[in-house]
């Protein structure tokens, strides 16, 4: 059977969320959503919204736009000055995150098999209703529904550093819980395991283009090996393999992350989200899932119910609890988005 939502009317739907490095009943791990145990409380179906087609842009583009990073800018600074309760509110997305990801939420009452949107053929498609949503919910504070976000194009040689967009201490866009030695001009390393190996930039980037072009040419007939294994109803998912693409998302995290434990904020999914990076590295996940899919002339990944029809619970612009179905995330105009064209310049790399 397919995953389902937590039942979240019924109180206990949702426990403290699970992850070592913090002391236990840590703050951190309390990220249950708000209206947890309201029985009034009944998700809808999503309505795919009609509005114009969102184009998603490259970081290095978007830096030079100076009417563009306003808006983001403002709409994040909104997000983030909502009451702390409001599900809209910068943490309290955060928070859906580390629910998801954290096994907070039980199935059907077994704590052994919690959802986990992790390590499995769930991660793409989850992550993807999840920055749909943060990103609506961004361009309705602004009053824009042509808002989109940007992606940190990690697979571009122009694009292989953290943009100065995230580290101004003044801006918004901050966080201060990073390893600052990754800070521009040091080139990200996908192996990266808190580890710096010692490689002169250019050798790390012919390296990174290398393994991207190895994840695409291995990954491409073979949708487990790209995107994860199987995970099913009431299934351990501490069992399962990630994709090749998540696992080098996760080196990304780790090293953008503080580098000693906690490794807030991106090191660890309980706090990774309370980082506005993650939303520029899950975009451009999700541009390479896109990509994916294009090259097999998006056929369907995995032909089996038990994926399509797995079904997940966010909040939208309106503060709706509405359910999604991850047979609806395989087509993108009808979620409203797209990407600007780009190179993939790991395409010609040789290994
Ligand atoms: Cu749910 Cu990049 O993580």
């Amino acid at each position: 059977d397919p995953i389902m939502p937590p039942d979240l009317n019924k109180a206990g739907a949702c426990n403290i969320a699970v992850e070592s490095n913090f002391p236990d009943k840590s703050d951190f791990l309390k990220c249950c959503p708000p209206y947890q145990g309201d029985e009034t409380l009944v998700p809808t179906d999503y309505t795919f919204p009609k509005t114009p087609l969102r184009v998603r842009r490259p970081i290095q583009e978007v830096v030079n736009d100076s009417e563009y990073m306003e808006k983001f800018k403002t709409a994040i600074q909104k997000m983030k000055a909502l009451p702390e309760t409001d599900p809209c509110n910068f943490i309290q997305q955060s928070k859906i995150h580390c629910a998801y990801c954290n096994e907070a939420y039980p199935q059907n009452g077994d704590v052994n098999a919690p959802i986990s949107v992790h390590a499995s053929w769930i991660f793409l498609p989850w992550h993807r209703y999840y920055l749909h949503f943060f990103e609506r919910i961004l361009g309705s504070l602004i009053g824009d529904d042509t808002f989109a976000l940007p992606y940190w194009n990690f697979d571009n040689p122009d694009g292989m550093t953290i943009s100065t967009i995230y580290t101004d201490p003044n801006s918004p866009l901050y966080d201060a819980y990073r390893n600052t030695s990754h800070y521009p001009p040091k080139i990200v390393d996908y192996k990266y395991n808190y580890v710096d190996r010692e490689l002169t930039d250019d050798a790390l980037i012919a390296e990174n283009l290398a393994y991207m072009r190895k994840t695409f040419k291995e990954g491409e007939p073979l949708p487990e090996l790209f995107m994860g294994d199987p995970l099913r109803a009431n299934e351990n998912p501490s069992l399962t393999s990630p994709g090749q693409l998540e696992v080098i998302h996760n080196s990304i995290h780790q090293w953008v992350g503080e580098r000693d434990v906690p490794h807030r904020d991106m090191g660890t999914f309980v706090t990774a989200a309370r980082d506005c990076i993650f939303y520029g590295v899950h975009a451009n996940v999700d541009r390479l899932w896109s990509f994916y899919r294009a090259r097999r002339g998006n056929r369907v990944e995995f032909n089996d119910r038990d994926w399509l029809d797995a079904t997940f619970v966010f909040y939208d612009e309106e503060r709706k609890v509405v359910k999604v179905k991850i047979s609806d995330s395989l087509n993108t105009s009808k979620m409203c988005y797209t990407y600007a064209e780009s190179t993939a310049p790991w395409l010609g790399a040789v290994p």
